[in-house]
């Protein structure tokens, strides 16, 4: 591959390591990775520091082996504690040495070719600094994105924790339905991302009822038309709450229609079968059953046979039958068996 193509694609990875944001170890083997590969280096040790502590992940590759340590400063060589106390790059001929900095060090990054290899060539050294001062721009990006992760989880706790005292609703949020829920999670090989949006949904998806009369929340009979209608806005409110941040934006559909049903008689717009995002037909399963089961403030919840039965009979009417069928399963674990304290 020529130098101009490979620093193109070392950018591009390194760009799309910083968007996926994983956690920190990833990201030190990611960055390994990319400099093993374009600086044909035989060893390469990459040093992070873990955000808000003093705690470090070191990833080295020699040859075809890989070593990972996660640590105090005692994980750290000697060499590898210079490198981070370096304000300046060390380019040698078959060594290049670059501290990870911005404002303050981030890490470092030591890599070297055997001494039957070539030396690296100037544009290859000219290249080095380059990407070592992207990685140090990409390192601070991961830990700003880290910080609004920290705060963004700090505000749906909040509004998580004013629901659960204030709107009589679901208890999605309690642990025992959010083991139910990573249980479901595991068995439908949900990804990463897709498991960070439902969690977040279980939490917020009635946070839209915050401005309902709790009267009418609490009502056993039936619902006048007018209050069936008041109700029905909850999703469309609940999305309203997090439409202005931008990593919450995957979250919005699976709350807005929490409420649609698999035959399509649901609300807010009648939507059927796969048209329904996956997140919203799960967390509608797991809504119902946490309302059969567990009762709310105003109802008694029933027996899980009866439950059993329930779903059974809105299997492909309510549900989506796949994901009944997922449910039921999970049910008759002994873990979870447990968790519901029926065994
Ligand atoms: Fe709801």
């Amino acid at each position: 591959m020529s130098i101009n193509l490979t620093m193109f694609s070392s950018y591009h990875t390194l760009y799309r390591l910083a968007t996926t944001f994983t956690d920190i170890k990833s990201f030190a083997i990611g960055i390994a990775k990319i400099y093993k590969s374009a600086f044909e280096a035989d060893k390469v040790t990459v040093v992070l520091k873990t955000i808000n502590s003093a705690q470090y992940v070191k990833v080295s590759f020699k040859n075809q082996s890989k070593i990972i340590k996660k640590g105090g400063v005692s994980i750290l060589t000697k060499v590898e504690k210079n490198i981070l106390k370096q304000e300046n790059e060390i380019i040698l001929n078959k060594r290049l040495v670059y501290p990870f900095t911005f404002i303050k060090t981030l890490g470092g990054i030591y890599i070297k070719r055997s001494k039957n290899l070539k030396k690296f060539t100037p544009s290859e050294k000219k290249w080095f600094y380059s990407l070592c001062e992207e990685t140090s721009l990409t390192l601070k990006i991961f830990a700003l994105y880290k910080e609004q992760q920290k705060l963004i989880l700090s505000y749906i706790k909040s509004i998580s924790n004013f629901l659960s005292q204030h709107v009589p609703t679901s208890r999605l949020h309690t642990k025992h339905i959010l083991q139910i829920l990573k249980a479901m999670e595991k068995e439908l090989s949900l990804s990463k991302a897709e498991i960070r949006s439902l969690e977040f949904a279980a939490l917020l998806h009635d946070a839209g009822k915050m401005g309902l009369p709790r009267k009418l929340l609490k009502k056993r009979k039936p619902l006048t038309a007018e209050e069936f209608e008041l109700i029905t806005k909850h999703p469309r409110k609940g999305t309203e709450l997090i439409k202005d941040l931008e990593s919450l934006k995957p979250v919005m559909p699976i709350i807005l229609y929490h409420h649609e049903r698999y035959d399509g008689k649901g609300y807010p717009s009648g939507l059927k079968k796969n048209q329904i995002p996956l997140g919203s037909r799960i967390l509608s399963v797991i809504d119902s059953f946490d309302a059969m089961y567990f009762g709310r403030p105003y109802r008694k919840g029933i027996s899980i046979e009866i439950v059993k039965e329930e779903l059974k009979k809105q299997r492909g009417k309510q549900f989506d039958p796949k994901i009944v069928d997922v449910f039921l399963k999970i049910l008759r674990r002994k873990s979870i068996k447990k968790v519901l304290g029926i065994c």
